[in-house]
């Protein structure tokens, strides 16, 4: 029989007093790393991350960004920037549990779709299949100091409901819904 880990696990919020170890673990997971001012941005909207704790220690995490609309009327999106699990803790059901915060904040907030970017050769590509991400393009030479350094943009539409999208264009993020706007 298959153990349930679910007991051990906790999600939890970002801090500025726990900001440093969500760096820790994403340079130590991660190919690309960020640097403080993105660690210092992340701590406000239009950003979202969730920490993911076993037995207390951060074992994960993820951190979102809410992208405008492309036009006026239409549901904001939700991006995904970063997404990790330390390699001994995976296979656990941590990711999938940061999946489901993803996607429960989406249908609460009436953001329609979740993008990302990820290399063209991770692991992770089918983990997002199995929650029925696809595919969207392959962008050549997205990343400038990892190889391979082509990525495929994956998305999963999200169900919004239609009379609780504003009309507002909140225009956050200026290079919004430009494949190339998170080159890294
Ligand atoms: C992708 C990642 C977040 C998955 O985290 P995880 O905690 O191992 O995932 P879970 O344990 O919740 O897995 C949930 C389900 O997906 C499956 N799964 C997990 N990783 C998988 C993979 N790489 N390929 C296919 N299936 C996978 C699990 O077997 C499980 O299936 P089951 O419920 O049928 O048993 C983790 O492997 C990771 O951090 N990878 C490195 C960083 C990375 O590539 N991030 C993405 C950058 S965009």
């Amino acid at each position: 029989m298959a153990i349930d880990y679910s007991s051990f696990i906790e999600l939890g919020d970002l801090t500025d007093k726990n900001i440093g170890q969500l760096k820790l673990l994403n340079t130590s997971v991660l190919p690309v790393s960020y640097d403080d001012k993105f660690y210092q941005k992340i701590l406000a909207a239009p950003f979202i991350t969730k920490l993911a704790f076993y037995n207390d220690v951060l074992v994960g995490a993820v951190s979102c960004r809410v992208d405008p609309p492309v036009n006026a009327g239409e549901p904001q999106t939700l991006y995904i920037m970063t997404f990790c699990v330390l390699a001994a803790y995976r296979k656990l059901g941590i990711g999938k549990k940061l999946l489901e915060f993803v996607e429960t904040t989406c249908a609460k907030n009436n953001y329609c779709k979740v993008t990302l970017h990820v290399q063209v050769n991770s692991d992770a590509i089918d983990f997002y299949k199995k929650y029925d991400f696809t595919i969207e393009s392959t962008i050549q030479n997205y990343y400038r100091n990892i190889e391979p350094t082509d990525c495929y943009l994956m998305a999963k539409l999200i169900p919004v409901d239609p009379s609780a999208v504003t009309t507002t264009t909140t225009a956050t993020n200026p290079a919004a819904n430009n494949n190339n706007k998170n080159k890294k």
